[in-house]
């Protein structure tokens, strides 16, 4: 097993990663103070598999509270009907909630958590790639509104986040592959020889050989974990792990969030900054195809025929992280290294969508 730390100050905390230490996740969680009365949320995919594994392992019966599976059900309603479970269960301010399951799962059981009480404690135990390379370390949680993705929630950071990969071994597919865009947008962004990595285990790695796999989790979780300690609450540096998400969340949103896994979308977001940084005379043509094959190799999209450019790049402009109508991109300028711009001409960009139907 591997320990790494997200450093912040007294409320730093442990990821634990390795094969089978869901086995000693009640041990870890105790040690990370993480005692008096536990509320598993799960969902209805993941609880039928791992949540007696870790009742037994947690030794006193938590409530477990299973949450129906897929983005749709990342609502607020959720969160009244946690809390509501919580009360039932007599849960007070010295209890805590684990999270089992994939983002979702996070996502809505870190806001319960951050929310019930106004606030208690609670733990990451993280089933997808998305999960386990992202969206488990970093304290951001919340859920949807109709109007918008994660526009309510909370920075609210776990006390331990314990990754078993073994675990992935039931995930489909098709959304590890889109999970690990996020561990391929890592390399881009921070770590050219985690990138060279990628490209070079590929066929391990998406076979889903836990010895392959460690590496990309575990340098994700390190290069996210640096980029957190930094800045917390992405006054900055953190906006760098959005690298691809602008074009990506413009996707996702003229797709209605139905066509493409959100991996999926960033690897299609990633493709066409690489084009536009190209075109801005960042990178070289040796970059972008060097990024487009990585991404391709893993079974992800780099081309979207049908991609309706106008409503798309409309919706851009309308992203919750584009300020004033001023779209932010994270661009590379070399393998392993990005940079923040805001004042990227509309005709490079419409261009880069151009590039994704070709
Ligand atoms: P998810 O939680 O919906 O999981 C994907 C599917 O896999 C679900 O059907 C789930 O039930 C199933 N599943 C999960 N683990 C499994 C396992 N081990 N075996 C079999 N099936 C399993 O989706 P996700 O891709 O993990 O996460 C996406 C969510 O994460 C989005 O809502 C996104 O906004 C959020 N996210 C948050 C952050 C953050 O920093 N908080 C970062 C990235 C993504
Ligand atoms: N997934 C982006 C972030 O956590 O900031």
């Amino acid at each position: 097993m591997k320990t790494l730390t997200v450093d912040l100050g007294d409320r730093s905390y442990p990821i634990y990663i390795g094969e089978g230490v869901l086995g000693e996740a009640g041990s870890l969680l105790v040690q990370a103070r993480l005692t008096g009365a536990l509320a598993v949320v799960t969902d209805s995919n993941v609880g039928p598999l791992y949540a007696e594994r870790l009742s037994r392992v947690l030794g006193d019966t938590p409530l477990i509270c299973t949450l129906p599976a897929g983005e749709e059900h990342k609502r607020l309603a959720q969160i009244e009907w946690l809390c509501g479970q919580f009360l039932e269960a007599g849960l007070d301010r010295s209890s805590a909630v684990i999270a089992l399951g994939g983002g979702v799962v996070g996502d809505v059981a870190g806001f319960a958590a951050a929310s019930f009480m106004r606030g208690i404690r609670f733990a990451q135990i993280p089933t997808t790639i998305v999960a386990q390379v992202d969206s488990s370390v970093g304290g951001k949680t919340g859920v949807n509104h109709p109007a918008g993705k994660n526009t309510i929630g909370a920075f609210h950071q776990p006390e331990a986040v314990v990754i078993d990969m073994t675990l992935l071994q039931t995930l489909p597919g098709r959304e590890a592959r889109a999970g690990l865009a996020e561990a391929i947008k890592h390399g881009v962004i921070a770590d050219a020889e985690l990138f060279a990595f990628m490209e070079e285990h590929a066929g391990a790695i998406v076979a889903g050989d836990p010895r392959a796999l460690e590496r990309p989790i575990l340098r994700s979780c390190e290069i996210k974990s640096a980029v957190v300690a930094e800045d917390e609450r992405e006054h900055g540096l953190r906006a760098i792990l959005n690298y691809g998400h602008t074009f990506g969340h413009g996707i996702e949103a003229v797709t209605e969030y139905k066509r493409f896994l959100h991996g999926e979308a960033v690897a299609l977001g990633m493709h066409a900054a690489g084009v536009m940084a190209e075109a801005l005379g960042m990178v070289d043509a040796a970059f972008v195809e060097r990024q487009r094959a990585c991404l391709t190799a893993y079974g992800l999209p780099v081309t979207w025929r049908d991609l309706p450019v106008a409503e798309t790049l409309a919706l851009m402009r309308h992203d919750k992280k584009a300020r004033g109508g001023t779209m932010k991109f994270i661009v590379p300028d070399r393998l392993g290294h990005v940079v923040q711009r805001t004042d990227i001409a509309e005709s490079d960009v419409r261009n880069a969508l151009e590039a994704l139907r070709a």
